[in-house]
């Protein structure tokens, strides 16, 4: 019962945290679409007004006319709409998912023994460390290197730099799927963290300033361009490493970490050339594909580089051979009923009885078989020939007898 409520609490968080990130998404992606797309305005009143560009848009059956007033306009509306609680919400929904998920399975979700062998206690500490601390380093390389001639540059070499280290880190620590998500989470955390720290409490001063009537110090403005345009760059990777737990062959590897750097390396260089992209359109420039291009071999690469060994031929000739249920139930119940049994219910799925293995053949053989995610942690060392054994099973029909 109280894996099935966790299942629904599981599912519920999950929906709100996918709807959440669409709406914090869509939104920064649409700002900085926006923010390219911009051309001096044409009006020369509006650029006596402090308008520093414009964008003409249709959508949706009406026009619209962007303007942007890259400091402050001479007068503040009443009504201001702020960017937010987009991003806050998508925070909140995936760190109680995380906690839902990892955090209260974490012997079975956050630890693989055969990786490291530690307590769940000292597992969930360090998980959360990992969020604090790239929050902390990231912040201090930013403010120590943002400010200086090439800041940018050396900002973003030093990031890149100690995300490799925290991916490399988190996947000698944790089973891989969860250290796939944690880097992940780590650097959306700091996204959120750029929007609650950096970027609302600048313009909180810079309307502060307006509403006094003082002058606006420019600052706030460049820190806050500053920490959204690393959002931007961060988002591709981020939604990568949260769909990565679907996919057992990315993190099951000797060297997953160098996948999972890779892949994320290559989320933000296709994030690049479309960044770009609207600069260029906007100035009749040729669109700078070769980030994307580049991104996009990495991602070549890659599907060769994981690619599953292939078939001993002696496996190979023993393929043909016909397979009784009772070597299926065996493998079963060897490797699977631990955590699939009438008390243990991992994902309301039971696997004691010949019944239950025959109702759900097609799950077993997806998740033993195709994505290899079960054994969860492989915990049950089940074999490649036992693999193999329900390959064959299932292909032959999956018959109880
Ligand atoms: C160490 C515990 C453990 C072992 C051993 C184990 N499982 Fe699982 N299984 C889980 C957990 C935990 C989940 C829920 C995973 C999730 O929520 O992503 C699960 C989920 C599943 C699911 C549902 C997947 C889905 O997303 O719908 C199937 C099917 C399954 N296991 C089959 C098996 C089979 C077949 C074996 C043996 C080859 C096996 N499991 C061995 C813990 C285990």
């Amino acid at each position: 019962m109280d894996a099935y409520l966790l299942d629904w609490l599981n599912l519920l968080l999950r929906w709100a945290h996918v709807v959440t990130g669409i709406a914090w998404i869509g939104a920064s992606f649409y700002f900085v679409g926006l923010d390219n797309s911009l051309t001096p305005p044409a009006d020369p009143k509006d650029k006596a007004k402090g308008i520093g560009g414009e964008l003409w848009a249709v959508h949706g059956g009406g026009f619209y006319h962007q303007q942007k007033y890259p400091v402050s306009p001479p007068k503040l509306p009443e009504h201001l709409h702020w960017s937010m609680w987009e991003s806050y919400s998508t925070w909140l929904t995936g760190f109680a998912l995380f906690a839902v998920l990892y955090l209260f399975n974490a012997s079975s979700f956050l630890i693989d023994k055969s990786v490291f062998d530690w307590s769940p206690a000292a597992a969930i500490a360090t998980a959360l460390g990992f969020f604090v601390a790239f929050w902390v380093v990231y912040d201090a390389i930013c403010r120590v290197f943002g400010r200086g001639k090439n800041g940018d540059l050396v900002v973003g070499a030093l990031v890149f730099g100690f995300i490799v280290f925290a991916s490399w880190l988190s996947c000698q620590l944790f089973a891989g799927r969860a250290a796939f998500l944690l880097v992940g989470a780590m650097i959306a955390t700091t996204m959120s963290g750029n929007v609650f720290f950096w970027i609302i409490p600048g313009q909180r001063k810079v309307v502060a300033a307006l509403r006094a009537g003082a002058p606006v110090d420019p600052i706030h403005g460049q820190r806050g361009k500053q920490r959204s345009v690393h959002n931007t760059y961060f988002t591709l990777p981020v939604i990568f490493t949260m769909l990565s737990n679907h996919y057992g062959f990315l993190y099951t590897g000797p060297h997953n970490w160098i996948v999972l750097v890779l892949l994320m390396l290559a989320g933000a260089l296709i994030r690049t050339s479309f960044v770009m992209r609207h600069k260029a359109l906007a100035t009749g420039q040729p669109v700078p594909w070769r980030y994307a291009v580049i991104g996009t071999l990495m991602l070549a690469g890659l599907v060769g580089a994981t690619l599953p060994a292939s078939q001993p031929v002696a496996a190979a000739a023993a393929t043909s051979a016909p397979v009784s249920f009772a070597e299926v139930q065996k493998v079963v119940a060897e490797r699977c009923a631990l955590c699939h049994n009438e008390q243990v219910v991992s994902k309301n799925v039971q696997l004691h009885t010949p019944e239950l293995i025959a109702k759900h053949a097609q799950a077993v053989f997806q998740q033993t078989v195709v994505l290899k995610l079960m054994p969860m942690n492989n915990a049950t060392q089940i074999t490649d020939a036992e693999r193999a054994l329900i390959k064959r099973w299932f292909e032959a029909g999956a018959p109880t007898r």
